[in-house]
């Protein structure tokens, strides 16, 4: 079947790609109420806890090359981004790549994993972490001053079922637009939802530190800085902080 929906997993990263290595189809999608070794990006670990939050996977079968992935995990935050708008109101924004801020700290990480043979995808797992009802007692200390629920920011509980059909939709919606119109719609929207466009920005990639004003994507899908010095770079991997 296309929807497992699980008490306790370890990733639903894991899941999803176990059920992808059987041959599950594109759309299948796998949520489980908590995670007890969620990952992040970056080798690092996903805070998960029971009840509170959306901790979901979707296999994807996207017929493209593996250069393309950038653009697809750009696609899946203009998606998670506008459905948690739509549902909450809040003024959700995108920090490149992938992650989604509310008024400076982080409510929802996103992962994308993919298989590939002959430089094509052979299948994606797309990880969405929403916290949706934490309160702040339920953080531990260190996560305390950088994430936010939307509940602590709508200042009311949010139906998790309800938000979950909305980003379903909203990817549906993308990926559709996505195979019509290619990724130029996609690369406007993401700008006009950006929290870090026109901000002052640092990465720190391969030993070597950008530091500038993010003035727009490239139509790959990498971040676009205007350095101090006048000169324009482009940021492809890594971790970039809004400074
Ligand atoms: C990040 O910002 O570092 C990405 C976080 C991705 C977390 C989600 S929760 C559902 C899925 N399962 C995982 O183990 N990770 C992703």
């Amino acid at each position: 079947s296309r929807l497992h929906i699980l008490e306790s997993t370890t990733s639903t990263q894991i899941e999803a790609i176990k059920l992808a290595e059987e041959g599950a189809e594109a759309g299948t999608l796998v949520i489980s109420d908590m995670q007890t070794s969620g990952r992040g990006r970056l080798g690092r670990s996903w805070f998960s806890p029971a009840g509170k939050g959306i901790w979901m996977s979707l296999v994807l079968r996207p017929e493209l090359p593996v250069r393309f992935m950038p653009q697809l995990t750009l696609l899946t935050g203009v998606a998670v981004c506008s459905a948690i708008r739509t549902v909450t109101g809040v003024e959700a924004g995108l920090k490149w790549p992938n992650d989604i801020l509310i008024g400076g700290r982080k409510v929802c990480g996103i992962l994308l994993e993919a298989a590939t043979e002959d430089n094509k995808v052979r299948y994606c797992i797309a990880g969405i972490g929403i916290d949706v009802n934490l309160s702040e007692q339920d953080y531990p200390e260190e996560l305390r001053s950088i994430a936010t629920s939307l509940r602590m920011e709508a200042g009311t509980s949010v139906s998790r079922s309800k938000l979950i059909g909305a980003v379903m939709n909203e990817l549906e919606a993308r990926y559709l637009q996505y195979e019509k119109e290619g990724f130029a719609p996609i690369l406007k929207e993401w700008e006009a939802l950006s929290a870090s466009i026109g901000k002052q920005v640092r990465s720190v990639a391969l030993n070597q530190v950008i530091e500038g004003t993010a003035i727009g994507l490239s139509d790959s899908g990498g971040l676009m800085v205007l350095t101090e010095e006048g000169m324009n770079s482009t940021i492809f991997s890594g971790e970039v902080e809004i400074i």
